[in-house]
């Protein structure tokens, strides 16, 4: 039987269209392209990793991590059967997906926005449904809620953009909907204010988080998600046993109980990189949208060549080449690169790739 036909026969219809996931993640010297802390690791969280007992990693982890819980809800300041974990947020977002949409149902979210959620969602056979930002970058609330969708999918601040949206939209969407809310705050620590407190009082909505991009953690897989009792345990139902490993456990509890005076020192030199790289940026003609995460979002046309120069100089940046035209993209046709906030040095090398490159593209 040929491959093809092997996939016929065997694979679930409307799975088959589905693409591996395949970044461009060849080595570079300097890589700004997936929003992770260019910073490293938490100290305290690298020494608990290299004092480890091997025995951690020949035993099972506790099945759903509860030592990890309790180090999270006390970060978050809920009680801990408020909390669930899984193997990096990804995990987490495909399972509340599939404990809470039944297949054929609908999920909508933003356009543009974390684009694995659309396949999170055909992975588990629901149809994606796409809302486009309005023109002041804020999600629109009166579409998503029209959407009548079992699962709404809202990022903030939202990737690739770094905006946000504004609390009276949420509020609005959660309100008037019968729909499990997901907010996704993967880059809420780089925000001026977050939506944490909705998931206490809001019974449909559903906070997931990272411990990917702050925390510096991105290798060891850990993300979670905050809601009332009744809905995490629906998503760690959904997730099975065992998806926090030993160690990436011992990390993150060390990190949240040791570091996080190291990761607020970051997360405050990231925030003073982000307005040099936005200066820079508007210097340059290419005024960035307005972020509030650890990257920022800049119009540029031929996006797709300027990142491959940029990366022959050594620096890996995101391009898109088709996003919606907002309106700091629409000189651009829609066309933008996405550049990660690293230390000043890394700042100013990707400055000046881009120029090398934007004038090798010219
Ligand atoms: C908005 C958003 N959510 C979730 C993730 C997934 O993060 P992780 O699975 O590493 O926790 C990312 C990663 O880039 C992201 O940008």
């Amino acid at each position: 039987m040929t491959s093809s036909g092997i996939v016929r026969a065997f694979t679930r219809p409307g799975y088959a269209a589905l693409q591996l996931y395949t970044p461009d993640r060849a080595p570079a010297r300097v890589d700004l392209s997936d929003n992770t802390n260019r910073w490293g690791m938490p100290p305290a969280a690298a020494d608990a990793m290299r004092r480890a007992s091997l025995e951690s990693c020949t035993r099972y982890p506790d099945a759903y991590a509860a030592p990890l819980k309790e180090a999270l809800a006390e970060y978050c300041g809920v009680n801990a059967e408020w909390i669930a974990t899984g193997c990096g947020s990804d995990d987490v977002l495909d399972s509340a997906i599939r404990a809470f949409g039944e297949p054929g149902d609908k999920l909508v979210t933003c356009d543009p926005s974390f684009s694995m959620v659309q396949s999170f969602a055909r992975m588990n056979g629901l149809e994606p449904f796409m809302v486009p930002l309005t023109e002041a970058y804020d999600i629109d609330a009166d579409r998503l809620r029209d959407a009548n969708a079992r699962v709404v999918y809202i990022c903030s601040p939202n990737n690739p953009t770094g905006t946000v949206a504004s609390r009276a939209s949420v509020e609005a969407v959660a309100d008037d909907s019968d729909a499990l809310v997901i907010i996704d705050e993967a880059y809420a620590e780089f925000a001026d204010a977050n939506l944490l407190d909705l998931a206490r009082s809001r019974p449909n909505v559903l906070i997931v988080r990272t411990m990917s991009k702050a925390f510096g953690l991105a290798g060891l897989r850990v993300g979670y998600a905050v809601g009332a009792p009744a809905l995490v345990r629906e998503v760690e139902k959904s997730r099975g046993p065992y998806k926090v490993s030993a160690l990436a456990a011992i990390a993150a509890v060390t990190a949240l109980r040791n570091d996080l005076s190291w990761v607020r020192e970051r997360v405050t030199q990231a925030r003073t990189g982000r307005d040099v790289l936005e200066r820079g940026l508007v210097a340059r003609g290419m005024p960035p949208l307005p972020s509030s995460a650890n990257f920022v979002l800049a119009p540029a046309r031929n996006a797709e060549a300027i990142a491959r120069r940029m990366r022959e100089l050594g620096v890996a940046v995101r391009p898109f080449s088709q996003l919606p035209a907002l309106p700091l993209l629409r000189e651009a046709d829609g066309a933008a690169i996405r550049i990660t906030v690293g230390p000043p040095n890394e700042v100013a090398d990707s400055l000046d790739a881009l120029d090398v490159a934007r004038a090798r593209c010219a």
